[in-house]
């Protein structure tokens, strides 16, 4: 058996490696266009930080994990071809700002049609608006070598961050298909190291709806939890009272109610969007307004820290440097996709403050290229002003220490662990006084901070106090 994964990105990467590991008979191939990724996943550093991901690529790759960009070799020698390409939201034409882009996810099947011969499986990896499997399936009916198809839908359900273990081990593996030779294929795979009663399968589209779904429930527990935050911010409640208290009910439940500065990552909003495209687009109209306000809310939520800073901050935060801690869009991940930080240090940057900003795992490089974006319209133009404030207000610090020193406030934007166990007094003896501290993840110990003098302001937390 042979499987080849078409796009090694934080999903394509991590799953191959998965079964490559628990699957050490079949030959794990993975493809993409960039070079330069590639050549990292066949080195020492990877592309993708995660947890005990290096241990478990490096065990594979001696063995059966090859990564390389002989994508057209890789599809031909393949019994099942994974699809795991990105699929961002559309920024130009119809649907701009909420349809998914299908671009590469149409190239792919093009390119599987030109280049296969005999029966393949291919299953869709990428996160996909519901019928894609259709357009899929109809472009690979046109291939000219007497190629036949079965398609599968299999949506990815890790975590950044958590990817090994939810990998390992995952409340569920779903698959979507019509054939049941194809369906028990992949089932078999699995099989290897999950209980078959984990393994559900379901029709394509109950399998491409369920992947949206899930996620669209996950970010609005989210967006919930942090509306309340707001409230008990004006009432002197506190929001992880709040959802200690809630989550005992056990059909509420304990999980992804915390307050934040608001949800990030690939898949929150482009699902979301994605879902009300869909809805609108079946003429759905209060489903559509329904889910799209889970998104608006998450907007609110990053707005409302920012504008919160430069109240507090005698409303100016003009020429104050400000510490910023964390840049990832949630701890133990280099990603930075639709991170929170981006924006909230946008508004920052606009308000003319001068930012330093140290995250552990994320470049300078990424992080410049993220604000750059952020100030661009639709057509990527970013306007002159924005550039220089970029280039001039921005700085990266080696530390947290640094980025603390000689600063008004600092800036809590991801719960990396190592922000927790800081010598705080040397923090605050290195700061300007009033030493603000705007914790965005509700991370730190706020009476501690407090005695030592620092005046903390946090998500869901009185400003009475
Ligand atoms: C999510 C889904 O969890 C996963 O199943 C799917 O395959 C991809 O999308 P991911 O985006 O990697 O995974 O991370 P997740 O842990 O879901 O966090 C998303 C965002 O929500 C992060 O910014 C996180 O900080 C935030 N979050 C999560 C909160 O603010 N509060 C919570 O209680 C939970
Ligand atoms: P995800 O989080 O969904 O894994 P990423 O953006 O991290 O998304 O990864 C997607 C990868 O797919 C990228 O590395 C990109 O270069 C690759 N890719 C996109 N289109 C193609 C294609 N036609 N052939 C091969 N690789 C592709």
């Amino acid at each position: 058996m042979k499987i080849c994964c078409i796009g090694a990105g934080y999903v394509g990467g991590p799953t191959m490696a998965m079964i490559a590991k628990q699957c050490p008979e079949i030959a794990v191939h993975v493809v993409d266009l960039n070079q330069s990724r590639i050549d990292a996943w066949n080195s020492e550093k990877l592309p993708v930080y995660e947890p005990g991901l290096y241990e478990v690529v490096a065990e594979a790759r001696q063995r059966n994990l090859t990564f390389s960009t002989r994508v057209d070799d890789a599809i031909a020698e393949a019994d099942m071809i994974f699809i795991s390409v990105n699929t961002p939201t559309k920024t130009f034409g119809v649907g701009a700002g909420r349809a998914a882009n299908l671009e590469f996810i149409e190239k792919c099947a093009r390119q599987i049609a030109r280049v296969s011969t005999g029966h393949k499986i291919v299953v869709e990896k990428s996160t996909l608006p519901v019928r894609t499997a259709e357009a899929v399936k109809r472009i690979l009916a046109s291939a000219e070598n007497g190629a036949t198809f079965d398609v599968l839908s299999n949506p990815e359900f890790l975590a950044e961050g958590t990817a090994v273990e939810d990998l390992l081990n995952p409340d569920r593996v779903l698959i979507g298909g019509e054939s049941k030779l194809a369906i028990d294929a992949l089932a078999d795979i699995y099989a290897n190291w999950i209980p078959r009663e984990r393994i559900l399968t379901t029709n394509l589209w109950s399998s491409e709806l369920s992947k949206l779904t899930a996620n669209a429930f996950l970010a609005q527990r989210v967006s919930s939890i942090n509306a309340i935050s707001a409230l008990c911010e004006a009432t002197g409640a506190d929001v992880d009272e709040v959802a200690r208290a809630i989550g005992t009910d056990s059909r509420i439940g304990p999980k992804f109610l915390k307050a934040s500065v608001g949800f990030g990552g690939s898949c929150f909003q482009k699902d979301i969007l994605n879902l009300v495209y869909l809805c609108e687009h079946f003429g759905l109209r209060e489903v559509a307004a329904y889910w799209e306000q889970v998104v608006s809310m998450n907007d609110y939520q990053k707005r409302r820290f920012a504008e919160g800073i430069v109240r507090t901050m005698f409303n100016t935060v003009s020429d104050k440097k400000i510490g910023v801690w964390g840049f990832a869009f949630k701890k133990d991940t280099n990603d930075t996709r639709e991170s929170a930080a981006i924006y909230v240090c946008r508004d920052l940057l606009r308000e003319r403050a001068r930012v330093t900003i140290y995250d552990p795992r994320v470049s300078e490089k990424q992080i410049r290229a993220d604000l750059i974006a952020s100030c661009s319209d639709m057509q990527g133009v970013v306007s002159e002003h924005d550039r220089k404030l970029i280039e001039n207000n921005v700085t990266i610090a080696a530390n947290a220490y640094e980025a603390a020193s000689q600063s008004h406030a600092i800036v809590v934007m991801t719960e990396w662990d190592e922000f927790k166990s800081l010598d705080f007094a040397k923090v605050y003896a290195s700061m300007q006084q009033p030493a603000f501290v705007f914790d965005g993840r509700n991370l730190l110990d706020h009476d501690q901070l407090a005695k030592i003098g620092f005046d903390i302001h946090a998500i869901g937390k009185s400003l009475q106090d």
